[in-house]
């Protein structure tokens, strides 16, 4: 898999995004302000991911999405530690990712991936998000913030 940023000419794969992130108006503003990346397999983009930074050293991916039909074959892994490779080549000293309470299978993974939960936003998606939101049988509600160290 080939991993590159997104040219300043080509669309960015809104429809892979929107399994990250059903707000496509939340998707649209964090493009304007981060730098896309998509990951390709002949010629066919299967993976992107958002790095957006926040605050002075920080950087957080708010976006990451893989093709259906290539989950769970460690693309998403792959992604991940692309991301946290070219943060830290990027001088920053954090980064950061938020994922539902709900999202049992990306916890598993972000934390898989060196993250570590540092705090909880309580009710985010109850106020972000105009539709109740359901994932493993449980009410998405909460945002679990991760963080590591680069
Ligand atoms: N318990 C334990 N481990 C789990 C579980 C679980 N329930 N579910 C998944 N995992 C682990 C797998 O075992 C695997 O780890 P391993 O390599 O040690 O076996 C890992 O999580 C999954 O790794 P990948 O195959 O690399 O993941 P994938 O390519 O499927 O990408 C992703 C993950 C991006 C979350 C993908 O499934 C996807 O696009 N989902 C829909 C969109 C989404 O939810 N995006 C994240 C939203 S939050 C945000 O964007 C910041
Ligand atoms: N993703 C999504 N849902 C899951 C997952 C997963 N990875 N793992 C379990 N679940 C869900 C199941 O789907 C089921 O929900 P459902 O009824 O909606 O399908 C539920 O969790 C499991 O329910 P039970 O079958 O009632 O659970 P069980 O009888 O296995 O008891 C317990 C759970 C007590 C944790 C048992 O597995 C156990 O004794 N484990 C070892 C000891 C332990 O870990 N105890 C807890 C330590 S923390 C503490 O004590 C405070």
């Amino acid at each position: 898999m080939k991993i590159r940023e997104l040219n300043v000419n080509e669309e960015p794969p809104i429809n892979l995004m929107l399994l990250a992130d059903p707000s496509q108006k939340l998707i649209e503003e964090y493009l304007n302000r981060g730098v896309c990346y998509v990951g390709e397999k002949n010629n066919e983009i299967t993976g992107v991911y958002v790095l957006l930074p926040t605050r002075p050293g920080t950087v957080e991916i708010v976006n990451i999405a893989v093709s259906e039909n290539e989950q769970g074959k460690g693309i998403g892994k792959q992604l991940l530690m692309d991301a946290i490779q070219r943060s830290k080549a990027g001088g920053f000293i954090t980064i950061e990712i938020g994922t539902g309470n709900s999202s049992i299978g990306q916890l598993a993974l972000y934390q898989k991936c060196g993250f570590r939960i540092t705090n909880v936003d309580r009710d985010f998606f109850i106020r972000h998000y105009e539709e109740k939101i359901f994932e493993n049988g449980i009410w998405c509600r909460d945002m679990i913030r991760l963080s590591q160290d680069l």
